[in-house]
């Protein structure tokens, strides 16, 4: 774990999962004592482009560019050395792209960093999408379970250099036991409260995500659409306090 001994707060990202920019702003200016991160997924980043990500550094807060690249190497090695102009913290890609695509991705997100003399962003990659199932991988294909082509995945992505993956919950304590420990995993499906799950289907808390081997997690609605997002992102700081070192 890279990330062992860092503040809770440096380990929480919060998804500004938004579709404009003056919502996604509120968040971040509310947010950003309680957050070190936020996370831009596709809906935001179409709405707003390049735009909120200055307004997270203008804040202080650091950049999860969540656009899960997926095309040929080229294409997705390219994209990448424009997320490293654009200063993110951290980006990602699918691994289903293959060895090549993310091999190469990772060189050129190297190699643009030391061009600009500025930090290379951390390179995630995305295993199976927790919304497939088992009858969703046969049809595209996959004969194995979820779970081995999960960390068959993962395995090959680490092989390309990747720095580590998104994984669910019930994915990070297998990932963790295989992959080493200095893996970087990010996990979403977070709960702070069990009993409302929204449409995540497995479930962890914040706490227990940290204690089965999640680096950084990422929580979305529970903070976002809460009645006073900071009460809830601190409830979650609190939640994930001691077991940060
Ligand atoms: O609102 P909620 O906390 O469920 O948001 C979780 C965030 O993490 C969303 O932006 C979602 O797209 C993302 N995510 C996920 N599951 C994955 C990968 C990403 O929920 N496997």
């Amino acid at each position: 774990m890279l990330v062992k001994g860092v503040n809770p707060k440096d380990r929480l990202i919060i998804a500004l999962d938004v579709d404009n920019l003056q919502d996604a702003k509120r968040l971040v200016e509310q947010l950003r004592d309680y957050a070190g991160i936020f996370k831009v997924g596709k809906q935001l980043y179409t709405n707003t482009g390049p735009e909120i990500l200055e307004i997270i550094h203008k804040n202080g807060g650091k950049v999860f560019l969540d656009l899960k690249f997926h095309d040929i190497p080229n294409t997705v090695a390219k994209a990448g050395q424009e997320a490293v102009k654009l200063k993110v913290f951290m980006y990602n890609l699918h691994a289903l792209g293959g060895f090549d695509m993310m091999k190469m991705a990772v060189d050129f997100t190297k190699a643009k960093a030391r061009e600009l003399h500025i930090p290379r962003p951390i390179i995630l990659a995305v295993t199976l999408l927790t919304s497939l199932n088992e009858k969703d991988i046969r049809e595209v294909g996959i004969n194995s379970s979820v779970d081995d082509e999960v960390l068959r995945l993962a395995k090959l992505s680490k092989k390309a250099g990747v720095d580590g993956v998104v994984a669910s919950p019930r994915e990070v304590k297998i990932i963790r036991e295989n992959l080493g420990e200095d893996f970087i995993i990010v996990t979403p499906g977070i709960r702070p409260k069990p009993e409302v799950i929204d449409d995540q289907k497995r479930i962890m808390t914040p706490k227990e995500a940290i204690l089965a081997g999640s680096d950084f997690i990422v929580i979305g609605r529970p903070i976002i659409e809460a009645v006073d997002p900071v009460e809830s992102a601190k409830g979650i700081l609190e939640d994930m306090k001691g077991l940060a070192v």
